[in-house]
């Protein structure tokens, strides 16, 4: 039997870091509320596009994993954030690392993308399709976030993380998987401006309306997350208390702490990185993975229960099964280029190219054609 072991991982971390503060300046809000209610204190925001985040992430993840961009047969950038739509994105990555015999696929599943992404290339390295794959996780959410709208605007930051995963005799990697998609709460969590239906808005792009229903997500997100979790344990026999370390989506940590408790795992397994991140949407699982690996969280033969939620409402629940190796093979030296901006500068350069026709045009971003016409 083939399974796909995860032999290689790296972060890529904006430097610049935008504080509760910062939002102060330009927000209705404050440092207290925003670490209040979602725990977070600081985000990053990228000075760089999100495909040199995701090269740079990728680089070191196989240098982690001692293997040659030559023998990478596919690499997946999980994300909402293309720098262009066409053409995509993981074909952009692959070029930056000389990847030339690899396929390419941009899979986007909002927040849960790098996990769904992880479950594809496990799944065809598991039927022999493909033996090497990278997997990304990525968001640039700076770029097209509603910086007038505090209700989300606090939420989100930039950041990118990938693993190799390879074919493998071991039982190790991608163990148990739960997929799933609460589509009836779809309309909950919405972005518009994006896409075919505002098709003649003449909508600069970035300027977008968030629609979002914080606590209806929060109910939601909880519901799903713990019932996945249940679901993958018990389809591999196992139980909380097998469980060594939880790596969860980081939306808010109200809604981590209830995942743990329903889920029956203590805090001190979880691993958090929302005060100092944000929501990272598809890179916050990844980044986690990446700082647990750094701090020596995961041991050998480690179990670790991931699960994730986002746009769609899309849901699921991985258990991995760590290798015997924690330590990487080898190093990258492939870096970002300097920032020479301050975070606040850089989200004030996206806040001057926001909203050029007023608020009261932004309130009728509907869509120019249905959105659809099946019921
Ligand atoms: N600063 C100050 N006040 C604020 C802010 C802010 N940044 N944002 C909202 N408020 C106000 C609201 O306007 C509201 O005021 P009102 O009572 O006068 O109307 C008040 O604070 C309370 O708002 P609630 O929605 O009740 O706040 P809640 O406790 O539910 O927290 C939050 C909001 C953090 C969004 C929460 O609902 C949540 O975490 N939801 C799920 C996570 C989520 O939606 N994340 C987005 C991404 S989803 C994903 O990752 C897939």
């Amino acid at each position: 039997m083939t399974y796909a072991a995860i032999t290689g991982w790296g972060a890529c971390m904006p430097p610049a870091i935008l504080t509760n503060d910062d939002l102060s300046t330009f927000l209705e809000t404050s440092d207290e509320w925003i670490r209040s209610r979602t725990g977070m204190q600081e985000r990053r925001i990228s000075h760089v596009s999100a495909i040199e985040l995701s090269t740079v992430a990728a680089s070191r993840a196989l240098a982690c994993a001692g293997l040659d961009a030559d023998d990478v047969d596919l690499i997946i950038y999980g994300g909402v954030s293309n720098d262009e739509q066409v053409p995509n994105s993981a074909s952009g990555v692959q070029i930056a690392l000389g990847a030339k015999n690899s396929a390419s696929i941009d899979l986007n599943t909002a927040c849960t993308s790098f996990c769904y992404g992880l479950a594809t290339a496990t799944a065809m390295i598991k039927c022999g399709m493909i033996r090497n794959a990278i997997v990304i996780g990525v968001e640039l959410i700076s770029r097209y976030m509603d910086w007038s709208n505090r209700n989300v605007a606090v939420l989100f930051g930039d950041g990118a993380a990938a693993v190799v995963v390879q074919a493998s005799d071991n039982e190790e990697g991608l163990i148990g998987t739960v997929l799933g998609c609460d589509a009836e709460a779809r309309e909950s969590l919405r972005v518009r401006g994006f896409g075919c239906s505002y098709s003649g808005l003449n909508v600069t792009f970035g300027d977008t309306l968030w629609d979002f229903d914080g606590q209806v997500i929060f109910k939601r997100a909880v519901h799903a997350m713990v019932e996945a979790s249940a679901r993958v344990l018990r389809q591999n026999s196992m139980t909380a208390d097998d469980v060594d370390l939880v790596i969860p989506h980081q939306a808010n940590l109200r809604i981590i702490e209830s995942v743990a408790k329903y889920t029956g795992i203590p805090l001190e397994k979880v691993m958090v990185t929302v005060q100092k991140y944000g929501n990272m949407s598809a890179a916050t699982v990844p980044v986690a993975l990446v700082e647990a690996l750094n701090e020596g969280r995961v041991r050998p033969g480690s179990t670790i229960l991931m699960p994730a939620f986002g746009g769609g409402l899309t849901y699921c629940s991985l258990l991995v099964k760590w290798g015997e190796r924690i330590t990487p093979v080898g190093v990258s030296t492939r870096a970002l280029p300097l920032c020479t901006e301050t975070a606040l500068e850089l989200v004030n350069r996206v806040r001057a190219t926001q909203d050029p026709h007023g608020r009261s045009f932004r309130g009728l971003m509907t869509p120019v054609f249905a959105e659809t016409q099946l019921v």
